[in-house]
């Protein structure tokens, strides 16, 4: 199967660039550095602060993930997750803050209700004349079912056909009204068509609507749908229902052959593959030259907490991942509670087995540390590069560029959603990526467009009824 757009065809495209927004960071203990944001109770003002930086850099989007729990564990895994701002709330405040860039929530189709996401998404994309998008996740957590009463998840089958009503409820109640139904004529009194104006009478098996919706239709006709994921189901839902797919593939062979079967697979559904944006998340750790970003790179594994097997008691257990013990299986080397941050010698690393000598290899390429080298490897890195499954890339500019240009080229990604690992990360990014991604031709110096539509290339779909009456005219001829 040949990529739907080979190398050569991607000159002309411009590389879609946004942001996944985690006021404490992307990257675990990363909220611990001097300057790093660290309180929840500012996340208004770094939201804000966060939005304007990324505008003034012209990126397409910024994208709010969701998770329906917390507790303590996330400290130490995923703090950025503990406790913030709801999806819809941050990007209905970002809509009166920003001006041109695209803001993506996140709905949990398990656990929140068509009628009234329709309602609330319609008016952020009103709000922020046509700039909205929603993610849409299934609802696949055991805990986050119980926040909500439920006492188990459904299984996969389950999930995904009420998704599929969901969005199938989304696009009837956001096409209620056609956009030329309010004539607001003052002299005869008429303020709308009412033939413009359409219930739904959707009755599905999950849910059910009758519509109309009491929103005026979205500037963007239906705010652009994501969906990540990778499984068969997950990917059966984007190439189906979507606009846009986030798939995190461990390789970039993996990720060319990924996008050629996503995009066929949209376009033997009798879908423009055009009309199907593919985006991959990246964590970057830049610097002013690869040394400095290696600097960054130890500076964060520093951070990471481990457990080096002495039993410091912690209030909440670490992940097994992060276990000396696990690493040691991993590497086939028996490992005694030892200091984390002591070296591995060159007759330790030649007892490694193969899962061992891919951290070796992990390790090298984000650190540049080697065993027995001037850098040399601590079981620390070992440790951090087998818990964290971020798709960290480190590098100078130049070498972060490249490999954003590489997956763009070779047909991996149409682009890429960056995650920060904190707040100065970003800025660097922000700094010295973005003018070597302007210098390649490969992003624009400002916005095009005005909608979030227009950032990724997408049109207006048609209203559904001028669409069905399109086609009963076709019949008649
Ligand atoms: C990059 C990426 C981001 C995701 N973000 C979220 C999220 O914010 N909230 C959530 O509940 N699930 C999230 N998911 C989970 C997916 O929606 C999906 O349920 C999960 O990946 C399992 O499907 P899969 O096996 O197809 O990957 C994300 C997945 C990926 C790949």
């Amino acid at each position: 199967m040949t990529a739907h757009l080979p190398p050569a065809d991607r000159s002309a495209r411009k590389l879609i660039l946004g942001l996944t927004v985690r006021t404490l960071g992307a990257y675990p203990g990363a909220w611990r550095l001097p300057d790093a944001h660290s309180d929840p109770y500012g996340d208004a003002d770094e939201l804000r602060s966060i939005a304007v930086a990324a505008e003034s850099s012209a990126l397409d989007f910024l994208y709010f993930g969701d998770w329906l729990t917390t507790g303590p564990e996330l400290e130490a895994t995923d703090p950025s997750l503990i406790a913030r701002i709801e999806p819809l709330s941050a990007v209905s405040f970002l809509a009166g803050i920003t001006s041109r860039i695209g803001l993506i929530a996140t709905i949990n189709t398990a656990h929140s209700e068509p009628f009234s996401t329709a309602r609330t998404t319609a008016s952020v994309d009103l709000l922020s004349h046509g700039r909205a998008a929603l993610n849409i996740v299934t609802g696949a957590d055991p805990l986050s079912a119980r926040n909500f009463g439920w006492p188990k998840v459904h299984d996969e089958t389950h999930r995904f056909e009420a998704a599929t009503e969901y969005i199938e409820i989304l696009r009837g109640l956001w096409d209620s009204w056609e956009s030329d139904a309010f004539v607001s004529d003052k002299e005869t009194g008429r303020l709308i068509d009412p033939s413009k104006l359409h219930s739904l009478d959707y009755v599905g098996v999950h849910y059910s609507s009758l519509g109309p919706l009491n929103v005026p239709r979205p500037v963007q006709g239906h705010l652009p749908i994501v969906h990540a994921g990778t499984s068969v189901s997950s990917r059966q839902l984007a190439s189906t229902h979507a606009d846009i797919a986030i798939m995190s593939l461990p390789s970039l062979g993996e990720a060319i052959t990924s996008y050629a079967e996503t995009k066929a697979a949209v376009g033997a559904l009798g879908r423009d593959p055009d009309e199907f944006t593919i985006i991959v998340p990246f964590l970057p750790l830049v610097g002013t030259t690869r040394d400095e970003a290696w600097r960054a790179y130890d500076e964060l594994a520093d951070l990471v907490e481990v457990d080096d097997g002495r039993l410091v008691p912690r209030p909440v257990e670490l992940p097994a991942s992060r276990n000396i013990r696990t690493v040691s299986r991993l590497l086939g080397v028996p490992l005694q509670a030892r200091d984390v941050d002591s070296v591995v010698s060159p007759v330790e690393a030649s007892r490694f087995l193969d899962g061992g000598v891919r951290l070796l290899e992990l390790v090298r390429a984000r650190s540049g540390r080697v065993v027995g080298g001037v850098r040399p490897v601590r079981y620390r890195d070992l440790i951090v590069a087998h818990s964290l499954a971020l798709p960290i890339v480190v590098g100078s500019a130049e070498e972060i560029a490249d490999e954003l240009e590489r997956w763009f080229r070779d047909g991996a990604a149409d682009g890429f959603t960056i995650l920060a690992s904190h707040r100065a990360q970003f800025d660097s990014f922000l700094a010295l990526v973005i003018p070597e991604l302007r210098r390649r031709k490969l992003i624009d110096v400002r916005y095009r467009g005005t909608t979030l539509r227009d950032h990724l290339g997408l049109s207006v779909p048609p209203h559904s009824q001028l669409h069905s009456r399109a086609q009963s005219w076709l019949i008649g001829l």
